[in-house]
């Protein structure tokens, strides 16, 4: 039953799941390829490794695997899903890969489709996700964020090619009643005017078609970063972003259980934590592993927290998102588990 405006539900996080490639690609072995080396990136990025998506796996299949996980803990059964929200900047179709999640996840009730606003995808969608169960229009959402950036990373460019890796996570999240809302707020915002420092451009080639006529070629320049820029971007604005969020839901932040940043550089999270006067046994970070998962990242971490027992049903968790468009974003919700 779709509710009426000044009767709106909630929304709550019952399930996570995430799921990683099988190829392990280390500090030294990226030393092979460029020159680089473990000490210089562990001490400017906290990175040690990264997983990277071999011939035997997919972007898809690791977003099943993810999706799957997470339906599991929250104990639903496929039919029952509504929607599946992919998000990710790398599908296996320029179409749209969710659909094909969809069906190899046997949800054959639920409407799926992509997202794409890069390294903040997965918080996007997790807000996009909300309004559809708040207005009771759908009753259980599939948010899957997963990316496959090893694909378009330049290899021979060690300014960026150290900072990425593959993976995936996923998150059930269910209507509820308005009381048991967890999510308590969000501040999303893009600026397309400052994104040419962060990039994954179309190949810009055209080729002759017939009496003259031009057609441009498929295809994609690998990334292009200018990686000071995105730095002096994140540091400046996610601290803003979550003051705002926080001053506005009137939450101080020592009450916050946990920091749950999009993961790209160590040195990112602990500027924003300092800013918070937020000790690192809250700070949640596993970058050191995976490196930056794009859309992946928030999902994973908070996978392997709740898996671990770091994170416990009624934790008060703050999460920014950061990235290409440039786009940004910050969520203030509560983790509950499964019922
Ligand atoms: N290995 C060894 N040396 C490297 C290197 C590498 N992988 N990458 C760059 N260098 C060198 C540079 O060539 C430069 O040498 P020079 O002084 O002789 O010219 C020196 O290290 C410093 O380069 P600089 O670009 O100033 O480093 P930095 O401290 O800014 O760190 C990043 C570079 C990319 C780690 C950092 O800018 C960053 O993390 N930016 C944010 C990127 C990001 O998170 N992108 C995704 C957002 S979603």
């Amino acid at each position: 039953m779709v509710r009426s405006p000044e009767n709106l539900g909630g929304v709550a996080l019952l399930g996570s799941g995430s799921a990683l490639p099988s190829q392990t690609l280390t500090n030294d072995q990226l030393g092979q390829r460029v020159d680089t080396n473990d000490s210089w990136i562990r001490s400017r990025t906290g990175i040690a490794g990264r997983r990277v998506i071999g011939s035997e796996e997919s972007l898809t299949e690791l977003s099943c695997r993810a999706g799957r996980s997470a339906m599991e803990m929250a104990q639903w059964d496929p039919d029952s899903i509504d929607l599946i929200l992919l998000a990710t900047s790398t599908p296996d179709d320029l179409f749209g890969s969710a659909p094909k999640v969809q069906a190899q996840l046997g949800a054959k009730n639920a409407v799926a489709f992509d997202l794409t606003a890069a390294c903040s995808g997965f918080l996007f969608a997790l807000v996009t996700a909300s309004q559809f169960l708040r207005t009771g229009a759908m009753q259980k959402v599939l948010v899957i964020g997963a990316d496959q950036l090893t694909r378009w990373v330049d290899w021979d460019d060690r300014r960026s090619c150290v900072l990425f890796g593959d993976g995936a996570g996923a998150v059930a999240l269910e209507s509820t009643s308005s009381e048991d809302d967890c999510l308590i707020g969000f501040q999303l915002k893009s600026d397309g005017s400052r994104g040419d420092c962060l990039n994954l451009p179309h190949l810009n080639q055209f080729l002759p078609l017939v009496d003259g006529i031009s057609h441009e070629a498929g295809g994609f320049s690998p990334i292009q970063m200018n990686g000071q820029e995105v730095y002096k971007f994140a540091v400046r604005e996610v601290p803003e972003i979550l003051e705002k969020l926080l001053k506005v839901h009137e939450v101080l932040p020592d009450s916050l259980d946990w920091l749950l940043l999009h993961q790209a550089n160590q040195r990112i999270l602990d500027s924003v934590a300092e800013r918070f006067s937020i000790p690192n046994e809250k700070v949640l970070s596993n970058l050191a592993n995976y490196g930056n998962t794009s859309a992946a990242t928030i999902p994973l971490m908070l996978d392997e927290a709740v898996k671990d027992g770091r994170i416990k049903s009624g934790d008060l968790i703050a999460s920014s998102g950061f990235g290409a468009g440039l786009s940004w974003g910050a969520a203030l919700f509560k983790w509950r588990g499964p019922v």
